[in-house]
């Protein structure tokens, strides 16, 4: 029989060690590493023998509806339709960014639809809660609140009465169960509570939302097992100083992880923003150099979004290369590419991109925008303000199609762009979108049409090397 001796677990990234050690080996930090007793393994007898268990087949009895739309629409996009019952999520998200807020207004659009949800808070007082229910104008929803933080008597309380349809824990960082002898917050405790109220949601057929923290570079805090854990992954974001939230989710065992959930933080709450394009575009300076719209694709949707390029002449060695809001390696890509295959010189220059509006974009499809951004700014010549690029760019130069061209496409049409810069097509016109198509087969085509069009208003900028 295994021995059940105290083990070493770093607080940090819940490595475990078998004696204590200054540095964490594997993430990398200093004195985060704390003694915990061994985790309890379930509720085990030595020597018990196993329990014989029935084996069912795939076909057999489903609930009928298992989807619990939760009357936020946006929400209901980035989950996939609504919590699945018996499903945990877990909702991560920077200090203040709004967790608390999104949650209370899903939970008071159920208790308005004559669903059970219990609001259990670990964090703040119950008046606190309730204030912020005053502020948002929720107060009439008959949602259950506490301020608890004990694992087993949120499970007790839960259990008692109807079921709820909808358990919120705010913050599992906050829980504690009787299971495990470590402190509250400690990678062991947030384990156990987490194993707990998914022991329970899978039990009861309740779903459990558990708001975790961030930590500054990012990352969920406490152990990323308990991502492994739950059903869904959902990431919270915003940029500080903009008005609008942007729910993504990072897992979801039911449903896809590619769409994304636009909000505005206003004074009564998080109001949904049905057509986000209009919003990363509001602010547009148009017409000014190194300034392009990309028509990209969100999961489903297609979204208009400012990309900002500025590129100086440097003053150090080492020229910087800064991006907001897109792959820094993709980045260093297309730099390389202009470099290689269109002559464009940029050693001796500093690059920043900026996406604007405080979106992060992810697909490969922004190649274009980038490129074009990057030449219009070191040619000082501004793109045509009615069109928009997108394409990916491959390593010979070559600008690839990419998917849902005609959705990309109906989307600017809808904002008043008459013009695309896109790949050559497999077939896919601009059919009845009404923009006139201009077909980029290669980068240095591009790069060409901008530079001219820079020499015409400012005179060569552009060093270019023949062949
Ligand atoms: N009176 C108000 N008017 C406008 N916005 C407000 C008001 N009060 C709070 N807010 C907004 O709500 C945000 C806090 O929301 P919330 O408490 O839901 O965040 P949270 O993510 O739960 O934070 P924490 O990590 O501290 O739990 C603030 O950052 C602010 O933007
Ligand atoms: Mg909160």
């Amino acid at each position: 029989m295994a021995k059940n001796s105290a083990s070493f677990t770093c607080q940090n990234c819940g490595a475990v060690y078998n004696r204590w050690q200054g540095k964490c080996e594997s993430c990398g930090e200093w004195n985060s590493i704390a003694e915990e007793g061994a985790v309890a393994t379930g509720p085990g007898r030595a020597g018990r023998k196993g329990r014989v268990f029935a084996l069912e087949p795939l076909t057999g009895e489903t609930h009928d509806s298992p989807r619990l739309a939760s009357g936020v629409p946006e929400l209901d996009r980035v989950t996939g339709g609504g919590f699945v019952r018996g499903s945990v999520l877990l909702m991560a998200g920077d200090p203040g960014i709004g967790k608390s807020t999104l949650l209370i207004q899903a939970a008071a659009a159920l208790a308005r639809a004559g669903h059970r949800c219990l609001y259990i808070s670990g964090e703040e007082a119950v008046a606190q809660v309730r204030l912020r229910a005053d502020r948002l104008g929720l107060t009439d929803a008959a949602v259950e609140l506490a301020s608890e933080t004990s694992v087993e008597d949120i499970i007790a309380t839960a259990s008692q009465g109807k079921t709820p349809r909808l358990i919120i824990i705010d913050s599992i960082q906050t829980m504690w169960t009787d299971a495990v002898e470590s402190a509250p917050g400690t990678v062991t405790q947030v384990r156990g509570a987490a194993q707990a109220l998914i022991r329970f949601a899978k039990r009861s057929g309740a779903a459990v939302i558990l708001v975790g923290h961030v930590t500054k570079d990012g990352q969920i805090a406490g152990p990323r097992v308990v991502e492994h854990m739950v059903d869904a992954v959902l990431s919270f974001e915003g940029e500080g100083s903009h008005q609008f939230r942007i729910l993504r989710a990072v897992k979801n065992r039911f449903g896809p992880t590619d769409e994304i959930g636009v909000f505005e933080m206003t004074g009564s709450g998080l109001r949904e923003v049905p057509n986000p394009s209009e919003l990363f575009l509001s602010e547009r300076d148009l017409g000014s150099p190194g300034t392009v719209v990309f028509a990209g694709i969100e999961g489903t949707r297609p979204l208009l979004v400012e990309i900002q390029a500025l590129v100086a002449p440097t003053s150090l060695g080492t020229p910087r290369r800064s991006v907001v809001g897109w792959d820094s390696s993709r980045l260093s890509m297309v730099l390389a590419v202009l470099e290689a295959h269109c002559g464009v010189k940029l050693g001796g220059h500093d690059v920043y991109l900026n996406v604007a509006g405080g979106l992060r974009i992810q697909e490969p499809a922004a190649d274009l925008a980038a490129a074009a951004a990057l030449v219009s700014s070191l040619a000082g010549a501004s793109l045509p303000a009615e069109a928009v690029y997108f394409g990916e760019v491959s390593l010979s130069g070559a600008i690839r199609p990419v998917a849902q061209t005609p959705a990309r496409l109906k989307e600017a049409a809808k904002l008043g762009f008459t013009r695309a810069f896109a790949p050559e097509g497999r077939g896919e016109a601009a059919g009845d979108s009404g923009l006139t198509l201009s077909a980029i087969g290669n980068l240095t085509d591009l790069v060409a049409d901008i530079a001219a069009s820079g020499r015409r208003a400012k005179g060569p900028r552009i060093a270019r090397q023949d062949g």
